[in-house]
């Protein structure tokens, strides 16, 4: 795409902000498509954050990504937000509107469930549990996509049980809250297990777990990606069950903001996922 001598601008907004591999993503997508347009790291401290949005619009963004520690802050900051933005209690994309006005968007949700589609599109989520375990923020963002995508029950699994009762609370749906004691029991006849802690990401705990009742067909999803292949997706890979990683994840959320921003609708190939496999750390 042409879009002549008007360069578009897009960013992410993190505090820190160089681990982020946004900038290797977006910057992926401009060369492949052709498109006259920029996607920078901008390292945005948390006291300037609501006032470098406002001047967004000025300085001519399209819109921006924002990232740790700042996704909350920006929900409370736009002007308007989509649906699953305030059930997820979070912002990860904004978009400039042509009046100057700021749209916070959670694609999370969308990018939970296309990657988990675009490897398994049969899984009856309608006719079976699943387990989510965390109730962080991105736990908040499965549980959105799962509970709309019409999951039948949602068992989620926390270490502190109050952020589960708040998350349930909060999304509502058909959410049953198991303790981190009984993780192990709660996979009983279970489609799918989603990690959605923090825990198998490189370096910290691992994410210790008894898969003996997990049913042979359940599909388990990690969302950590570093590494790409958790304790937790060996272990499931080796005892058959079918597995999806993190990655996926990270590239789908990505699609609706590209798109918003730069006019194009951005695929997912195997080109993307080669090149930013060789972007992540480790
Ligand atoms: P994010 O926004 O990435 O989801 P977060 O809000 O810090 O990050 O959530 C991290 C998740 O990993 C939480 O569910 C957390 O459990 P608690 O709510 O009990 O803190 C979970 N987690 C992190 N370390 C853990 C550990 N050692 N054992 C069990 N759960 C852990």
């Amino acid at each position: 795409m042409n879009n002549g001598d008007k360069t578009i601008k897009a960013g992410v907004m993190g505090w820190p902000v160089s681990h982020s591999l946004s900038p290797r993503l977006h910057g992926y997508w401009l060369k492949t498509y052709g498109i006259n347009g920029t996607y920078e790291a901008m390292a945005v401290n948390p006291d300037a954050f609501a006032q470098v949005l406002k001047d967004l619009s000025g300085k001519g963004f399209a819109g921006v990504n924002v990232t740790v520690p700042h996704k909350e802050a920006a929900l409370a900051a736009v002007d308007t937000s989509e649906a699953e933005a305030i059930r997820t209690g979070a912002v990860n994309t904004i978009v400039v509107r042509p009046d100057g006005t700021l749209l916070g968007r959670n694609t999370d949700v969308y990018g939970f469930m296309k990657n988990l589609e675009s490897s398994y599109p049969n899984l009856p989520l309608e006719q079976g549990p699943a387990v989510v375990l965390g109730a962080g923020g991105a736990a908040r963002a499965v549980c959105t996509s799962l509970i709309d995508g019409g999951v039948a029950e949602l068992r989620l699994v926390n270490r502190t049980l109050s952020r589960a009762e708040a998350l349930a609370d909060h999304i509502g749906g058909p959410i049953k809250i198991y303790s981190w004691k009984e993780r192990d029991l709660a996979l009983e006849d279970v489609l799918l297990l989603v990690n959605a802690t923090s825990l198998g990401m490189g370096g910290g705990t691992t994410l210790e777990m008894n898969l003996t009742r997990l049913p042979p067909e359940a599909v388990v999803n990690d969302i950590v990606y570093t590494p790409l292949e958790t304790p937790l997706l060996r272990a499931a890979a080796k005892r058959g069950n079918p597995v999806v990683d993190g990655l996926g994840m990270l590239l789908h959320q990505a699609r609706p903001g590209f798109a918003a921003w730069f006019g194009v609708e951005p695929e997912v190939t195997r080109g993307l996922r080669s090149w930013m496999l060789k972007g992540l750390p480790g």
